[in-house]
């Protein structure tokens, strides 16, 4: 008895869920309800059965007919005011009535962080660069001060790939949707394991000064963890003219760390490696959970390590085809799901990418 009752149950949730005029309810209420409907059916079935089983059987099908009669007169009466059916019996229609509202999604956290960081680099004059993910050894190394076989290609472990480009160009949609060929000036390819290839691509098709962010996808051929994906966003930064100097960059971040987290932050650099930079840093903001006075996040270091930088090496500028004399620059890059994870205090980046709606939710 006990499983005739559940179907009947989902039969007629499937049912009312479908229901889109009170027509359909009043077919539905006789198809449940009604003298010969499926519960009068089990009503009469009752009688054979044994009185243990009778009442709990009798308790259940009593239990659904109350949701069944609750549920047919909520439809029916939303029905009514909102089908076309309905109105049209009605004759009238409620124009002041509030509107169904719509279950309505919202930008990924990533993409809300990256339209910020895009609006406060906009905003000090900088524009927005793009590159192809699947890039060439030349951009993504040797362009970048790292020639075949040079061992600081280490840092980035790298996914090689095997797919010859069409005609001399790699194809891709930019984000306006248009198809932008790039060309790759060599046929070892790779999914570009930083954003930095972007800078050597804009300065060969600009002239200085410049002054951009290019933000995109890289991947790392690693192994994942709490603060590490194989996709991940970057935003990599360039600006060259004249008389470029680390003030200028100190500057340029200190404003832009500011004003993404909403406080004054100080910023640190601390001496680092990059093939492509010199001098190379690692560049510290004051932790913006605890204001320095030690937390988790920053290890109770008071500095949280935001990005890589330094002063554009010139030998980038050469393999851009730009002469280096009488030109400078900074180049920074920064790990971007990490500064979501900071700007919301979020434990694991791997949650970002993972579609779970109950986090994504909360955003
Ligand atoms: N591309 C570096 C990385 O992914 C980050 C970086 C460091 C970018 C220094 C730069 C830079 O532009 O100047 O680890």
């Amino acid at each position: 008895m006990t499983d005739e009752i559940k179907t009947i149950h989902a039969s007629f949730k499937k049912n009312i869920a479908v229901a889109a005029t009170p027509d359909d309810a009043e077919r539905i209420r006789v198809q449940y309800l009604g003298r010969k409907g499926a519960l009068a059916t089990i009503f009469d079935a009752l009688k054979n059965l044994a009185p243990e089983e009778r009442k709990r059987a009798g308790e259940e099908a009593n239990a659904l007919r109350r949701e069944i009669e609750e549920r047919l007169a909520e439809k029916r009466a939303t029905l009514e005011q909102t089908s076309h059916e309905g109105i049209l019996k009605k004759g009238w229609l409620d124009v002041t009535r509030p509107g169904a509202r719509l279950p309505k999604g919202h930008l990924h956290p990533v993409t809300q962080v990256l339209r910020e960081i895009e609006e406060i680099f906009a905003s000090i004059g900088f524009n927005i660069a793009e590159g192809p993910e699947i890039e060439t050894d030349f951009y993504n190394f040797q362009a970048l001060n790292m020639p075949p076989g040079h061992p600081a290609r280490d840092m980035w472990d790298t996914f090689w790939l095997n797919q010859p480009a069409k005609d001399g160009l790699i194809a891709r949609t930019d984000l306006q949707n248009k198809s932008v060929l790039w060309p790759h000036r060599d046929n070892k390819f790779l999914l570009r394991t930083h954003t930095s290839p972007v800078q050597v691509r804009y300065m060969e098709t600009h002239e200085p000064p410049i002054r951009i962010i290019a933000p995109g996808i890289v991947y790392r051929y690693e192994a994942t963890d709490a603060s590490h994906e194989i996709q991940f966003h970057q935003v990599e930064g360039l600006m060259v003219d004249k008389n470029i100097s680390v003030a200028n960059f100190k500057a340029v971040m200190r404003e832009f760390s500011s004003r993404l987290f909403g406080k004054k932050v100080s910023l640190r650099l601390r001496p680092s490696y990059f093939p492509f930079t010199e001098p190379s840093f690692e560049a510290d903001i004051s932790c913006v959970v605890c204001d320095q006075k030690g937390c988790s996040l920053c290890k109770q270091s008071g500095w949280l390590e935001l990005f890589g930088a330094g002063m554009v090496h010139p030998a980038v500028f050469k393999a851009a085809g730009w002469n280096p004399a009488g030109i400078q620059g900074f180049a920074f890059g920064i790990g971007f799901a990490r500064l979501v994870a900071m700007k919301y205090k979020i434990p694991d980046v791997r949650l970002l990418n993972g579609g779970d709606l109950r986090f994504l939710h909360q955003f």
